[in-house]
């Protein structure tokens, strides 16, 4: 008797566990191009426990601790009958993902294994289903294209990444035909970042081809159509680009700091969401703006991968709707490149450059992007030298300058005699205005003690600059916050009268870290000051607001302004004018140049140009396809919701 029964309960636990063995599915196993959903199914998950995971692998065959994101099961509603099935887009990594579902209890949590905020990651002791791979269809042509400013006339950078190289891919122009873009191949491999994660299997992973070519010849203001590829691997679909037009008076740009990128999962550094809703209103304005050449500026804290590479996939991604459209313009922050190796570290700056770029070290930054001008900084071991680091260019009525604060700009280095020799050089017949942007600013009123030292010395050292050379709008990011102060000269206000002549021409700062990044200790409430929980708000801090958003400038030859638009409503909710005198206007003006707060009327104006047609089987940039269309004009007008001059202490919260 005692032996049927044993027999019995074998057979019966035998049952259960051919009837429990989990499923999970990936469907459809081929996508088309980044951004397509696979849709991922589970079932048969016995007992089902809140801290039942799904891992997303890529490549397949990384390690189980490799992933490169998780979700919890129990984010899908029906998780408790032990089904379930998430709906995730995935951007291409050039290698095939999988799908793991793991359990993990409460007594495997692992203090020393924690993302970046110190949240404890998921642990891989328990393997419970794993899917097939899912992977991208080929010749669909390359990903992530974005286009840049040269700083010379009638050109335009377009970069892009695929795969792999073709050999026809060199750079033997014989076989090209003259007027097509040749792209030069380029990449960094893991023993160029200098540390862990971003050389460790957790973080590493390999970027593909990045390629870059420069389109040139180029009429003034004129839409062109494109696209980027070759026979054998494919096209990307038609894009289109305005080119500059240095006979325009007028301008209009889209300019942030600190974006970063969302993902589909949770991962080891904390990803940015908002940035969905900064991209979605600037493509608004992009489109309102209608056939005008513009340009958009991310001043550092650009993905915020930090040493977890696939985050640059994703980041660019998400922007490449606008950067394959209009130039997208950066400069380096500490998220790109901090590293206790970096070649320039002063004693005094021991508090300022820390651990921040993830073991990158300014390689990704420097490979995937590629400013105007030539500068550059060793990196003091086998990587690429880091660059993009300094630089200018003009646009319309404005000269825009970009330093580094993470490198040297102190007098005698490279950055400051470049800095200085630019400023002083600038032609205000030309460009009556003068916009300088860096990472790091030179004012803000949060809490940022670490930052301090830096701050003294850009005062010390860079704003005498910025003074004597009338630079008309200083812009930072680094705190995650928009913040507008009044011309400002070591922390004091310039004098303002009635009269124009009254007024001293100052830079008027404005933080503008406030593009998607929500860390925000800097403004936490502070604990022994009950009464006044956010840092004081001092006088020459005018507005300061704990939206995100985006500042939009416009500028005439008469006047810039630069509003801020929130993207909680896609209005406008600050806004400072200034004019070729140095004044500062109220917001609320209303005259014809330039709409406060809004794109201001374009004219339509229509130019012609030849019609383009070539093709080309062994094309790497494939060549203009297109022509010029007449420019539509889409004026937009919207009353601002601007401040005045008059002192107010505005907290947005
Ligand atoms: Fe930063």
């Amino acid at each position: 008797m005692d032996m049927i029964l044993v027999f019995s309960f074998l057979l019966f636990s035998l049952i259960s566990q051919i009837q429990s063995k989990p499923t999970l599915t990936a469907n459809p196993r081929t996508l088309s191009k980044s951004g397509d959903s696979v849709l991922i199914q589970w079932s048969g998950i016995n007992s089902p426990s809140k801290l039942d995971w799904l891992g997303l692998y890529s490549p397949p065959d990384s390690a189980h601790d490799n992933f490169v994101g998780y979700k919890f099961l129990s984010s899908s509603p029906t998780w408790e009958s032990g089904s379930g099935s998430f709906s995730l887009p995935l951007t291409s990594l050039r290698s095939n993902y999988t799908f793991r579902i793991f359990r993990w209890t409460e007594s495997e949590v692992d203090p020393g294994f924690h993302d970046q905020d110190h949240n404890p990651l998921p642990g891989t002791k328990h393997l419970l289903a794993e899917s097939e791979a899912v992977g991208f269809e080929s010749g669909r042509g390359p990903e992530q294209i974005h286009l840049s400013l040269t700083g010379r006339d009638g050109e335009m950078r377009v970069m892009f990444v695929a795969e792999d190289p073709e050999e026809r891919y060199g750079e033997k122009e014989g076989r090209w035909r003259s007027d097509v873009a040749v792209a030069r191949a380029g990449r960094y491999e893991r023993e160029d970042m200098c540390h862990a994660p971003a050389n460790h299997s957790v973080g590493w992973r390999d970027p593909g081809w990045i390629f870059d070519a420069v389109v040139s010849g180029l009429k003034d203001g004129v839409k062109y159509y494109y696209q980027v590829g070759s026979e054998s691997k494919g096209w990307s679909l038609t894009r289109s680009f305005v080119s500059p037009d240095k006979r325009s008076n007028k301008l209009v740009a889209f300019l942030f700091g600190d974006m970063g990128a969302p993902t589909p999962y949770l991962t080891f550094s904390r990803t940015q969401d908002e940035s969905i809703s900064t991209v979605k209103w600037i493509l608004r304005d992009i489109e309102a703006l209608g056939d005008k050449p513009t340009f958009v500026s991310h001043i550092g804290d650009i993905s915020y991968a930090r040493g977890y590479l696939w985050l640059w996939d994703e980041f660019f991604h998400l922007i490449e709707p606008v950067a394959s459209k209009v130039p997208y313009h950066v400069c380096i922050g500490n998220h790109e490149y901090d590293w206790p190796t970096q070649p320039w570290k002063p004693d005094w700056a021991k508090s300022v450059y820390g651990t921040d770029g993830g073991g990158e070290c300014g390689v990704p930054y420097s490979v995937r992007f590629n400013m105007p001008g030539s500068s550059s900084e060793p990196t003091g071991t086998r990587a690429p030298a880091t660059r993009n680091l300094y630089y200018s260019f003009d646009m319309g009525p404005v000269h825009f300058v970009y330093m580094s604060t993470e490198t040297n700009f102190l007098p005698g280095s490279n950055q400051y005699n470049f800095l200085k020799h630019d400023l002083e050089s600038v032609d205000r017949m030309k460009t009556p205005f003068v916009v300088f942007q860096g990472h790091r600013p030179m004012y803000t009123t949060g809490v940022d003690i670490k930052d301090a030292p830096l701050r003294e010395r850009m005062i010390e050292h860079l704003e005498p600059l910025l003074v004597k050379n009338n630079v008309n709008l200083a812009l930072w990011g680094h705190v995650h916050r928009y913040e507008r102060f009044c011309p400002l000269k070591n922390f004091t206000c310039g004098s303002m009268g009635p009269k124009e002549e009254d007024w001293e021409a100052l830079p008027v700062h404005v933080v503008i870290g406030m593009g998607g990044q929500d860390w925000q200790p800097k403004w936490e409430p502070r604990p022994d000051h009950p009464d006044d929980p956010v840092f004081p708000q001092p006088e020459r801090s005018l507005y300061r607001t704990g939206e995100f958003g985006y500042t939009r400038l416009v500028a005439t030859r008469k006047k810039l302004t630069l509003s801020f638009v929130g993207n909680h409503d896609g209005e406008v909710h600050d806004t400072v004018e200034i004019l070729t005198s140095g004044r500062v206007l109220n917001g609320n003006n209303d005259d014809d140049n330039g709409k406060v707060g809004a794109i201001h009327k374009i004219d339509a104006t229509h130019y012609s140009l030849p019609h383009y047609v070539w093709g080309g089987s062994i094309l790497v940039l494939g060549g203009f396809i297109g022509y010029v269309i007449g420019f539509v004009s889409h004026a937009r007008r919207q009353v601002a919701q601007g401040r005045g001059w008059t002192l107010v202490k505005t907290q947005e919260t």
